[in-house]
């Protein structure tokens, strides 16, 4: 028994040292072709009105580009019923769901308002813009004016999913009042969804959490002299 100890000891001590002494300058990068290699990216929902029918898409293309104004910036293309509903009211919301809300968020992520009636798919309220329907028991929706726009490419037939990246200003935050701790959002109860393209995937955050803005990991770097 002694002796299978001292073998798994012997063997637990070869494994773990293996793995340490691989570092970041061991492993080989590879170059590749395709332009679908994007990074892990926040889930939501973009929220319109069109014809005074509410409408909702999923969206993966965003991102928070300023302070103060506090601004986002969305990619929609151009053929999407949200794109034509942004165009009309230069407003729309954004509301970040939970994982609860996955089969939804990918059904309305696949099919076109012009098609599908998309209004009773969320229990729905609003702020002050009544053009821009946000979607209740979500962690956290905004309600968004447009105040730029660029085309970033022309439609036409090389192009059939050309975008119009909107920016747009925060008018009003609404958070779910089950998800604030200690006046922040615990994201622990309130799930947020990452999508990844390849593969085509739904992920949940992980649980482990490293403080960000932390000055010990300064000294992981050379001070210039
Ligand atoms: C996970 C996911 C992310 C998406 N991200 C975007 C995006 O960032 N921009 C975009 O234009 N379409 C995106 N789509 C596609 C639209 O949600 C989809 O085409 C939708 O049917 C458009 O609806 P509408 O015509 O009612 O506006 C995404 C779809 C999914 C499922």
């Amino acid at each position: 028994m002694k002796m299978v100890i001292q073998f798994m000891l012997v063997l637990f001590c070869i494994i773990s040292s293996a793995i340490a002494t691989e570092t970041a300058e061991d492993i080989q990068m590879e170059q590749v072709e395709s332009i679908f290699y994007d990074p892990p990216l926040p889930v939501v929902l973009i929220g319109t009105i069109i014809d005074d029918q509410v409408n909702f898409m999923t969206a993966a293309w965003i991102t928070r580009l300023e302070v103060d104004p506090y601004l986002f910036g969305v990619s929609i293309q151009k053929r999407h019923m949200t794109h034509e509903a942004i165009m009309r009211n230069n407003c729309f919301s954004i509301s970040i769901p939970t994982t609860e809300l996955i089969p939804l968020v990918d059904a309305v992520g696949m099919v076109s308002g012009r098609d599908y009636d998309k209004s009773g798919v969320f229990n729905v309220f609003y702020g002050e813009n009544e053009n821009s329907p946000m979607v209740n028991g979500s962690i956290v929706s905004f309600e968004c004016e447009v105040v730029n726009s660029v085309s970033l490419v022309e439609l036409d037939e090389d192009h059939p999913s050309a975008h119009t990246l909107f920016i747009c200003e925060v008018k009003s935050v609404w958070v779910n009042e089950n998800g604030i701790i200690d006046g922040a959002l615990d994201y622990e109860t309130l799930n947020p969804i990452l999508w990844t393209f390849s593969p085509l995937t739904y992920w949940t955050l992980s649980e482990n959490q490293w403080p960000c803005f932390n000055a010990d990991n300064i000294e992981l770097i050379p001070e210039k002299q």
